[in-house]
């Protein structure tokens, strides 16, 4: 099917209208053609890709050039759907001309649509910097897996009323900021719904509830591709791993055992050929 690219006024008009906005994580070219093939409106190269492909322990280490080279692969594998590039730990801390300068290599160079960011009020400057300078920003508030450690570790935010209360002038600082979206991870689903209702811009949730504007799922915890730990609030949708190591084991099998590769898989030669070449 021959689909539009997704614009940031469809996905404003999404939430206008009640709509719910899909967001996957891809990282490379096959996985981003799947994705956009599937009509998910928002793909994110998310800094997840540390984790979930490079194999590193945090998010943390993963730098603007690992991740510019994943965003270029993505944009490749995608027509329509709307990409949005996740700046690194430290790429937008150092200073606001730092946090401008390599929001735009996402865009110049990898040919993402927008950057995501993350942290509250905070980096609203920030966030308006990259914004007046004409890049799309989408926000992420809550659990922050950049700076987790501030946050003693992967745990649920916003529990009690302050830091609730904190959470909702983030949101808000940001929306002010010109963010286009807000990213909301493993909050309470009441105060995902109140930040909703009171945003003008879409939310979307991973970890937060049903009442957001939309949803995010790493791609790897969706089909079964890592299991060093699930959070409660994924859902694996299908389990690839077995399946890929029981087609590995029997690839494996019929190498040795030498019934791969079969006739079908091979290329024959003429016998007058063959016989010419025995002489
Ligand atoms: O890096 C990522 O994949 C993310 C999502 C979990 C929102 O930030």
């Amino acid at each position: 099917m021959d689909r539009k690219k997704v614009t940031l006024a469809e996905l404003q008009q999404k939430k206008d209208s009640g709509q719910r906005i899909s967001m996957m994580t891809a990282y490379d070219y096959p996985t981003a053609r799947l994705v956009d093939e599937a009509g998910i409106d928002t793909t994110l190269v998310g800094d997840s890709l540390a984790m979930v492909v490079l194999g590193y322990e945090s998010t943390v280490p993963v730098t603007v050039d690992e991740m510019l080279h994943h965003c270029k692969a993505v944009k490749r594998g995608t027509k329509s759907s709307f990409i949005i590039g996740d700046m690194p730990f430290m790429s937008y801390h150092v200073s606001v001309e730092q946090a401008v300068e390599n929001a735009g290599r996402f865009i110049k160079e990898a040919g993402c649509d927008s950057v995501k960011l993350e942290g509250g009020s905070d980096v609203a400057p920030v966030v308006n910097a990259i914004v007046k300078a004409g890049i799309p920003v989408c926000a992420h508030i809550g659990l922050t897996p950049q700076t987790a450690t501030k946050l003693s570790g992967f745990r649920v935010q916003g529990k009690d009323a302050d830091s609730a209360r904190e959470l909702v002038t983030s949101a808000k600082d940001l929306e002010a900021a010109g963010a286009f979206m807000v990213v909301m991870e493993c909050i309470p689903d009441l105060l995902a719904a109140r930040i909703t209702k009171e945003l003008t811009i879409p939310t979307i949730g991973i970890g937060a509830g049903v009442h957001c504007d939309g949803q995010v799922l790493v791609y790897h915890d969706l089909v079964g591709l890592f299991d060093r730990f699930t959070p409660k609030f994924v859902k694996q949708y299908t389990n690839l791993s077995p399946k890929i190591k029981e087609a590995l084991i029997q690839y494996k099998t019929e190498v040795e055992n030498g019934t791969f590769p079969g006739p079908e898989h091979s290329f024959a030669m003429k016998q007058e050929e063959a016989e010419k070449m025995e002489n």
